[in-house]
Parts: C-alpha cells; structure tokens; sequence
C-alpha cells in the first residue's frame, strides 16, 4: 500500500471555481516529490487538501491507510498531528524562541497538563534538540525568531515540521521568500533531512532546475490536474512548455491524463 493515495480528487471553492478537476497519484515512504506548474494551476489546494484544511467535493485521499477525506475535524486535528506543513512565510511565533518554536511541533504528542501549560518533558527536548542540530541551528536554540534570517527562519520551521515525526512534510513555496543561494541551501537541507528519515514529502515550487536537482519525482498540474509525472530527466522543454503555457502538442508519458492533457493543448494527441 502506497503512503499516499489521491484519486480522482475535484475541489470546487464556495464562489464555484472548480479549482482541482481531478487529480489522481500516488507516492511510496521516502519519494521527495517536486508539484510544479503556473499559478492558479491548483498546486496549493492539493496540500491544503492533503491535509484536510480543504474539503474535497469529489474523490479520496488516503494517507498511510486512513481516509483523509472521510474525516471529521476532530480526526483531522489528530492526523494533522503526523502531517508537517511549511510554508513561505514560515509561520513561526515571532515572540518566541527557536527552540520553543520547534517544540511546538511535539504539541499533537503532549497530553493531559503538558500541554496546557506548555510543559514539554526531556523526550519532547531531546527531539526538538536533535532536530535543531540537525538544520545546523544548534546555535541559535535560544534566539527569539524574529531575529533569525529568512533562511534561519525556515530551517526552524523545517526543524519543527520533522518534530512532528511525521508521516508526510507538505511544504509550499518553502523557499520563494529566500535569495537564489539561499534557496538552494535550505531545499538542499530539506531533501537531505526528509532522505535521512525516510519521510514522503511533497514540494510545491516555482523554480524547475531546483525541483529537478533535488526531487525524485516531478508532478506538473495545469488546470486542475496531472499533465506529468515522472523523473527529473523525463521532464523535456516541451513538456515545461506544455506545463506552463500548453501551447505545443508533445508525446505525452504513459501515466498521466492523456485526455486532459490534450484537452488543455486544444490538441488531439
Ligand atoms: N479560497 C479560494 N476561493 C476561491 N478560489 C480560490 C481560493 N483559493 C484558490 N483559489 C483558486 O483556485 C485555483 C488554484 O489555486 P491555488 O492557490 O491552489 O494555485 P497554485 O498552483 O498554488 O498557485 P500559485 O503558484 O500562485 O501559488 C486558482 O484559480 C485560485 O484563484
Ligand atoms: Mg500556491
């Protein structure tokens, strides 16, 4: 059984824009997966949906076995405990510190007292050390967050994502606040670290040459659904092309919606 199975996944939003048509894959334990394709094509709602904060309005998703999409939100709030999210703009609390920030990621396995009163044990500690040395941040344990640099900042947030001990890490845009040399630093940290651990994660980025030198897998979407899947060298400028403008009819690869696909290019492939 996959980690991660979505199939025929259609997300319509309130003011009825079908935002995702239908969007089917699925990805094994420890694949870094690269999302990319223009903006609007629906690359964000997908990890939204992954995690339960969109609803679907068609479709499945399954995340190690349990059906993400069949949950109620209090079965959401438990499995978002092993789901780590990143974002752009790191979501940190400003106000406190490193170290703190990452703990917060243990919170899901924090009960009774502890986790009203922000008591987290030695365990709890040590995790959050480790993984904090882990981002080469070791240094930085007791620094308010506000004062840490961008790329600081997000290591933090990938610290606290991998605190979770989590099942997938979703990561939108992790880099697109971060200068050029900056960005390959930290996604280079985030696919090593997600390596080491064997975790499936998924990227959603803007920039094909960092997806391709370092992600497994590439999925393009444009217009709600799979236009590729495959590795970083099946991915050809005519299938960029196709992802981004759809205006060149290409030889498509076997796996992915051959009839959207060709619906998109106008094209009778
Ligand atoms: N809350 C919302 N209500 C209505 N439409 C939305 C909402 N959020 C996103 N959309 C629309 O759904 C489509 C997909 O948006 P989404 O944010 O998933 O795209 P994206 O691929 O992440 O784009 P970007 O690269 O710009 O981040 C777009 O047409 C967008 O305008
Ligand atoms: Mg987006």
């Amino acid at each position: 059984m996959p980690m991660l199975e979505v199939k025929d996944l259609r997300v319509v939003y309130q003011n009825g824009n079908e935002a995702l048509k239908s969007i089917s894959l699925s990805a094994e334990k420890g694949e870094i997966v690269a999302i990319i394709g223009r903006s609007g094509a629906g690359k964000s709602t997908l990890l939204r949906c992954i995690n339960g904060l969109q609803r679907a309005a068609a479709g499945q998703i399954v995340l190690d076995g349990e059906v993400i999409t069949q949950m109620s939100e209090a079965q959401l709030r438990k499995a978002r405990r092993q789901i780590g999210f990143v974002w752009q703009e790191y979501n940190l609390i400003d106000r406190l510190p490193a170290m703190t920030n990452v703990l917060t990621g243990r919170l899901g396995y924090n009960s009774g007292i502890g986790s009203l009163v922000g008591y987290f044990n030695r365990e709890h500690r040590e995790i959050a050390l480790r993984n904090l040395e882990r981002v080469g941040l070791l240094h930085r344990a007791n620094f308010r967050a506000d004062r840490l640099s961008g790329g600081e900042k997000q290591r933090v947030a990938i610290a606290r994502a991998i605190s979770q001990q989590p099942k997938i890490i979703l990561a939108d845009e992790p880099v697109a606040s971060l200068d050029p040399e900056l960005s390959v630093q930290v996604l280079a940290d985030l696919a090593r670290i997600a390596r080491e651990l064997g975790v499936l994660t998924f990227i959603n980025l803007h920039q094909i040459e960092l997806a391709k030198s370092f992600c497994d897998r590439l999925i393009g979407i444009a217009q709600g659904r799979v236009v590729f899947d495959g590795a970083p060298d099946q991915l050809s400028e005519a299938m960029i092309d196709m992802i981004y403008r759809f205006d060149k009819p290409v030889v498509m690869p076997q796996h992915v919606d051959v009839p959207a696909a060709a619906s998109i290019l106008g094209a009778g492939v």
